[in-house]
């Protein structure tokens, strides 16, 4: 093998001691997938989705973008929204963000890092809303460690405007939308305490009759 020839051999190495513990793992999993989650994480290296919260291949369905983001019109984000919630029916959908996250910080500081900064302007808008808050913040750290959160918040509501989160709800269908936050000090998740799994916590101006 000529390119990469280390991770080939990890994999090697993975497979074979997934086969040891539970000789029908690849068989069974092949077969068909039944995740009760939908993660939405940064793209961050250091915030792998299923290693940290100790769940096997299969039991998560994952997106991962720059700073975690849910935007109404990107078909990336909708598809798979879509395919977690209507044909794999997961029943909670978690929005996970990180202190310290490249993109939130590249949001509060004033310099270009190209391309990413249309991205970014989402995180941007969050910041403009919460201004007054942030500003009222000690440093740049804690400004930007709550940016991160607040960027979480606001994911989670944008994920309850949709209309496949909505048709969910409008068909008695348990799916909960939860905001948590990783910690890349002591590796902790925090759940944020904004979940929503009902159209009735959802601002009037949102609400879709399906
Ligand atoms: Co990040």
């Amino acid at each position: 093998m000529r390119f990469l020839p280390e991770l080939f051999e990890n994999n090697r190495r993975w497979a074979e001691r997934m086969r040891k513990t539970d000789p029908e793992f690849f068989e069974r999993l092949s077969a068909s997938q039944r995740p009760k989650y939908l993660w939405i994480g940064c793209s961050d290296s250091r915030v792998p989705a299923n290693q940290i919260v100790g769940l096997p291949p299969g039991k998560m369905f994952v997106h991962r973008n720059v700073a975690n983001l849910c935007v109404h019109s990107d078909m990336n984000f909708l598809s798979v929204l879509h395919y977690a919630v209507e044909d794999l029916r997961v029943e909670h959908v978690i929005v996970c963000g990180h202190y310290g996250c490249g993109g939130v910080r590249a949001a509060m500081g004033d310099g270009s890092q190209g391309l990413v900064d249309n991205w970014l302007h989402y995180v941007r808008d969050t910041r403009s809303r919460h201004a007054e808050e942030l500003e009222r913040l000690a440093d740049g750290d804690a400004r930007c460690d709550r940016l991160c959160e607040l960027n979480v918040i606001e994911q989670v509501g944008n994920l309850a405007h949709t209309s496949v989160v909505q048709r969910a709800w409008a068909e008695e269908r348990a799916l909960t939308v939860h905001g948590w936050i990783y910690n890349l000090k002591d590796g902790l998740l925090r759940d944020l305490g904004v979940s929503v799994g009902a159209v009735e916590d959802v601002d009037g101006a949102y609400r879709i009759r399906l």
